[in-house]
């Protein structure tokens, strides 16, 4: 009787990142750190103090917020049951999570208006493409509680573009619009003047748009779809429908933005996704995007703390896609070097090895960044994997130097070698790396 093929031991499973989510890696993480420490030192400026908030919320609550029937909750939401079979979501967006710990923390009793950004990863399982991802991350702030005067709403905008400008983002647009008091005001009449104006054109629309006639007509004007584009530009104008308060507020904002030096566009398409908005709305575009151009979105929101079981409490905010913004600032040249070291350290003998390790110590301690080998090398070996990771200098450390007190520094862009004491030595690189920086 033959035996059939013998079966090897099975091959390990080789895993992957979930489609839509990625790694960010070095050195491009270091252009990630600089854009949060700079969102950081300008929005402190302005007053903001970070929050940070859960990844996880209860479901209800982004359909409240958010509104049940929005692409992004009834489409995009990674939700599952909990132990206990209540409804839990990774976060969509964040504004939802602030108002929620706004109520719950009675921030309403500190000082007025209360002013928080966060930064941080959010969830939608949209389909992925350049710019567009299942896990991506928002930098965003919210103005929460105080009046609703236009100059908030102006110096928000011009934190951003203050943000924007600090980090060399090239080819900015602000698109701003108002769209109105929410629902027992203007917005709501020109909503239904709109329904009508899209119903008698409703055999002219894609599957999408026709749906939204009678959900969410407002998204309509949203649409990219080529074959709508001319009928979009026949609809009533939002402009055109404002109350008197709301168009004055409008101008006001408008106004505020101009004694500031911001510069906008107006765009009466611009609509937003979320239920929450009224008012002022504001999208800022930036290069080198594509389709998914852009890069921050937000608007004024009051009403949504009440909306979440809050007292009545104005809101306004945005968010800025930061793996857009990042892609951008990269499309424009501003790439990361490799990391690179100050100091490799070539050591050979047991002695020189006790002195590297101390050596490599007090250099670390000194703010250096110093790449210590764990094995012995000889020294061309060792001076070869210097140049590989880009160091700047090599310190090289055999039983002589040791023995003379006298240590081999050799700059490895121009091959010049120096011999210092080892005091000398820290001084040396020191001073040089506050120069090279
Ligand atoms: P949003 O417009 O849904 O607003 O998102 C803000 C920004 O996040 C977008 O402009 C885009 O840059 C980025 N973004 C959204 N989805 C994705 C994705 N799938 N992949 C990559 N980037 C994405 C909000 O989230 C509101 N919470 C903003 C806000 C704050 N409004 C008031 N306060």
């Amino acid at each position: 009787m033959s035996e059939g093929p013998k079966r090897g031991p099975e091959k390990p499973r080789k895993f992957q990142a979930i489609k839509g989510t990625r790694d960010l890696l070095p050195p491009e993480t270091v252009l990630w750190n600089r854009v949060e420490q700079t969102a950081n030192e300008v929005f402190t400026t302005f007053g903001f103090g970070e929050i940070r908030l859960p990844i996880f919320e209860p479901t209800e609550l982004f359909a409240r917020a958010v509104g049940a029937d929005t692409d992004v909750v009834s489409k995009e939401m990674y939700s599952f049951d909990d132990r206990d079979e209540t409804s839990i979501s990774l976060r969509p967006e964040a504004t939802a999570s602030v108002c929620r710990a706004y109520i719950e923390n009675g921030m309403q009793q500190l000082p007025q208006p209360v002013r928080l950004y966060y930064t941080g990863p959010m969830f939608r399982r949209e389909r992925p493409q350049k710019g567009r991802y299942r896990q991506f991350y928002q930098i965003g702030a919210e103005v929460l509680g105080g009046s609703d005067a236009p100059a908030i709403d102006a110096e928000v905008i011009q934190m951003l573009m203050t943000f924007f400008d600090k980090i060399n983002l090239a080819g900015t647009t602000l698109y701003i619009n108002s769209i109105g008091h929410s629902a027992d005001n203007c917005r709501r009449a020109y909503v239904e003047t709109l329904r009508v104006a899209l119903q008698n054109a409703k055999d002219k629309l894609g599957p999408d748009s026709q749906r939204r006639v009678d959900t969410n007509p407002l998204r309509v004007l949203d649409s990219k779809l080529e074959s709508e584009q001319a009928i979009i530009e026949t609809l009533p104008r939002i402009a055109d429908h404002l109350c008197d308060d709301c168009r004055a507020n409008y101008a006001a904002v408008k106004n505020e933005l101009e004694l500031r030096g911001v510069i906008y566009k107006e765009n009466w398409r611009l609509v937003r996704g979320l239920d929450y908005y009224m008012r002022t709305t504001f999208e800022i575009t930036a290069q080198g995007l594509g389709s998914q151009n852009a890069v921050c979105g937000g608007g004024r929101y009051d009403g949504l703390v009440e909306l979440l079981g809050g007292p009545p409490t104005k809101g306004i905010g945005f968010a800025i896609g930061e793996d857009r913004l990042i892609l951008s600032l990269q499309e424009g040249g501003q790439a990361s070097q490799p990391q690179g070291r100050d100091v490799y350290i070539a050591w050979m003998g047991q002695r020189a090895y006790a002195t590297a390790v101390r050596a490599a110590k007090n250099l670390r301690n000194s703010g250096l960044s110093v790449e210590l080998p764990p094995s012995e090398l000889k020294f061309g070996k060792a001076l070869g994997q210097a140049n590989k990771i880009g160091a700047r200098y090599a310190l090289i450390l055999g039983d002589n130097e040791v023995a003379e007190g006298l240590w081999t520094l050799k700059n490895l862009s121009d091959g010049t070698q120096t011999k210092l004491a080892e005091p000398a030595v820290i001084q040396y690189l020191r001073e040089n790396q506050r120069s090279s920086r």
